[in-house]
């Protein structure tokens, strides 16, 4: 069967694992395999993974502790150690089995075992399937910085199936649903106004979706592989966003990556000038439909501010802000000053009291 997509060095399958995996993995005839999931799924997609591809259950592997809070040091020496107690040499295929957190690691851990061995991303979350598989970013956090340590590399093949929503939880597929949010503004129109139907994301066709979705981040990939200059274009949302879930990491309440995002979209597209033609107003009736946004005290807007001058996408000691512009494809740099962002998250509580 054709791929859905085929990059430059590999090809992305979405749709049902049984009609695609099995095929490929037999002519690509590895003898050795080994499989890295996390406990959550361990249990709960593994089981999907071998009935829809056959393979045997004995299959060799390792098992992580689920979360960000494991996507470290420790858990690849722990990675490492199964891969040579398993006996894995450089021809073995390695199967990542899980989330963004299990992709970027698992990828990091199969890039650096021997100098390098092949690995193939099975995603199981929306945010994985439509963003952390495509683009070849792999690493792990260190120092309590995200993805501080890590390399480009890419996988042999990827295979979305969305089989594995099934036993996602509600909360981590809205997560996921605010990248495909993204990805429709940044080059899809014709996916941003089917975005604005709906209501229920257990009702979604999500094979049409998921392609969609994904197309436009391969499309960005391809344009700008080792993000030089368009691919910032990804971090829409991102800059406020990636604050707000630091600020909000070590409370009682953390936020998922989505939902911070998701925040993140709203106060960067209060920002946005005019000519970006952003749809400011359909943007934040479709995230109100989908996020329950949080309130930020105004406290807190001095330390996000701090937070934001740590952001990667900084020049010279100045906050960087990449949005989409009125073009599909194009790019928007905003650098704005500490009243800019107090600004926008003023309007943000000021939509939350209000209650629209
Ligand atoms: N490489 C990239 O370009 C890129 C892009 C975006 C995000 N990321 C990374 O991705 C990570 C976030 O990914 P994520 O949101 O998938 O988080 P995750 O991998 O932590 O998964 C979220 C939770 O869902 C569980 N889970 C996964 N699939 C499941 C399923 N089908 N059924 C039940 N439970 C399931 C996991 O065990 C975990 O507890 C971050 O570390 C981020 O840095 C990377
Ligand atoms: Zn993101």
């Amino acid at each position: 069967m054709k791929p859905t997509f085929q990059l430059p060095n590999y090809p992305i399958w979405v749709g049902p694992l049984a009609q695609t995996f099995p095929a490929w993995f037999e002519s690509a005839g590895y003898t050795q395999v080994f499989l890295i999931a996390d406990a959550e799924t361990r249990k709960h997609c593994l089981p999907v993974f071998l009935q829809e591809t056959g393979l045997s259950a004995d299959v060799p592997g390792t098992t992580i502790p689920a979360g960000e809070h494991f996507k470290n040091m420790h858990t690849c020496a722990h990675i490492w150690q199964d891969m040579l107690a398993a006996g894995l040499d450089r021809k073995a295929l390695v199967i990542n089995l899980g989330g963004g957190v299990v992709g970027d690691m698992g990828g990091f851990c199969a890039a650096t075992y021997k100098r390098g061995v092949d690995f193939v991303q099975i995603p199981t979350t929306l945010l994985s399937m439509t963003d952390a598989s495509v683009g070849g970013k792999l690493g792990i956090d260190f120092n309590g910085i995200k993805n501080a340590i890590g390399l480009f590399g890419d996988p042999v093949a990827v295979f979305a199936d969305p089989i594995f929503f099934n036993t996602l939880s509600d909360r981590e597929l809205r997560s996921g649903f605010a990248e495909v949010i993204k990805h429709a503004i940044i080059g899809d129109a014709e996916l941003w106004d089917q975005l604005q139907q709906l209501n229920d994301l257990r009702a979604v066709h999500w094979p049409s979706l998921l392609k969609a979705s994904i197309a436009v981040k391969v499309k960005v990939v391809e344009l700008d592989p080792f993000e030089k200059d368009l691919r910032a274009v990804l971090n829409f949302g991102h800059t406020i966003g990636h604050a707000i879930e630091s600020y909000f990491l070590n409370t009682d309440t953390p936020l998922t990556h989505g939902e911070a995002i998701a925040i993140g979209m709203f106060c960067e597209a209060e920002l946005a000038p005019a000519s970006t033609r952003l749809p400011r107003t359909a943007l934040a009736k479709l995230l109100r439909r989908f996020f329950s946004f949080r309130t930020i005290p105004v406290e807190a807007f001095p330390a996000l501010w701090e937070l934001m001058q740590q952001d990667k996408k900084n020049t010279s000691g100045k906050v960087r802000i990449a949005l989409p512009d009125a073009e599909p494809y194009r790019l928007h740099w905003l650098e704005p000053a500490f009243v800019e962002l107090e600004r926008s998250l003023t309007v943000y509580e000021d939509t939350i009291k209000a209650g629209l």
